[in-house]
């Protein structure tokens, strides 16, 4: 008797430009499972029905993307820990009874894309760009990483205050241009979307900021951005934010398809198209 076809996919509204079907197709292939990873267009209004049709299906799970990440939290019969902190599910585990789990392994990803280039806190403080749903995965990383002290700079203060209120005395509040909070740190982190392919520049003045301080951009398209670029040319480490992508897909598909795979530099070429 042959083994069952495993059934997983990801969902988005648009979904086209999602690199999350290429990646998992090449980890089924390269470990040589019977399983299908398909990109899946589901409108926001449809997703509570989608998603509960997935066992029926035969599902053993799906990723999450734009715009579905928060709205999933209602959705699904149970919330990891990780889901609820960061305030949006990722990934769905279709469990045996039907019942719908979700996880969020953003931060997950992120620690792991972090640690992949050496990052060590070293007690220092770290700089986070950013208030949105991507800092708020970076938040929770770094919090378990056990970094010490984490300054949010942001064009809408409120928005970091909330965050303040929410995990805590670790965390404060800055203008996003307030040169003089790059002091002193470990770690840059844009979790803006400035900088992005169609998006404003991201502009900053790095003057102050450490240069063994490593700089990361959650930001994948284009790969190198300016803010990475600027970073190189001064002195510090940079790690792109492509690792976080590939880190961030290892529990999923190890939830749906029960192979925990690697990322490798091989797997990085293939997903840019290089290989
Ligand atoms: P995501 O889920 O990707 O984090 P988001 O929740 O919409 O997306 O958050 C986007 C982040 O980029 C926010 O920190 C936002 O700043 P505000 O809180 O002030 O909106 C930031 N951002 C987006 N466009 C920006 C711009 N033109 N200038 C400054 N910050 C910007």
């Amino acid at each position: 008797m042959t083994a069952p076809l495993l059934k997983a996919g990801v969902m988005g509204w648009p979904i086209e430009h999602s690199l999350s079907p290429k990646l998992h197709f090449y980890w089924l292939q390269k470990y040589n499972i019977q399983g299908s990873y398909l990109p899946i267009a589901v409108a926001p209004e449809q997703l509570g029905v989608v998603l509960k049709t997935l066992y029926l299906q035969g599902y053993s799970g799906v990723n999450l993307t734009v715009p579905h990440k928060e709205a999933a939290l209602q959705i699904v019969d149970h919330v990891d820990h990780n889901a609820l902190r960061i305030g949006a599910v990722n990934t769905v585990v279709v469990r045996e009874d039907g019942t719908l789990e979700g996880r969020n392994t953003d931060a997950y990803g992120f620690t792991q894309n972090l640690l992949s280039a050496g990052y060590k806190s070293n007690g220092k403080p770290a700089v986070i760009l950013g208030a949105g749903g991507a800092a708020r995965a970076a938040i929770v990383a770094l919090l378990d990483m056990g970094v010490a002290s984490i300054r949010i700079l942001n064009r809408t203060l409120d928005k970091a205050e909330v965050l303040v209120e929410e995990f805590g005395s670790e965390l404060s509040v800055h203008a996003l241009n307030d040169k003089a909070a790059l002091k002193d740190v470990s770690l840059l982190v844009n979790a803006t979307s400035l900088g992005l392919k169609g998006q404003p520049p991201l502009v900053i003045d790095l003057q102050h900021l450490p240069k063994d301080a490593l700089v990361t951009d959650m930001v994948y398209a284009p790969l190198m951005t300016d803010l990475l670029k600027q970073a190189e040319a001064r002195g510090n480490k940079i790690v792109d934010g492509l690792g976080m992508l590939l880190h961030q897909a290892r529990p999923a598909f190890e939830a749906f398809f029960g192979v925990d795979p690697d990322v490798t530099p091989e797997l990085r070429r293939y997903v840019l198209g290089d290989a």
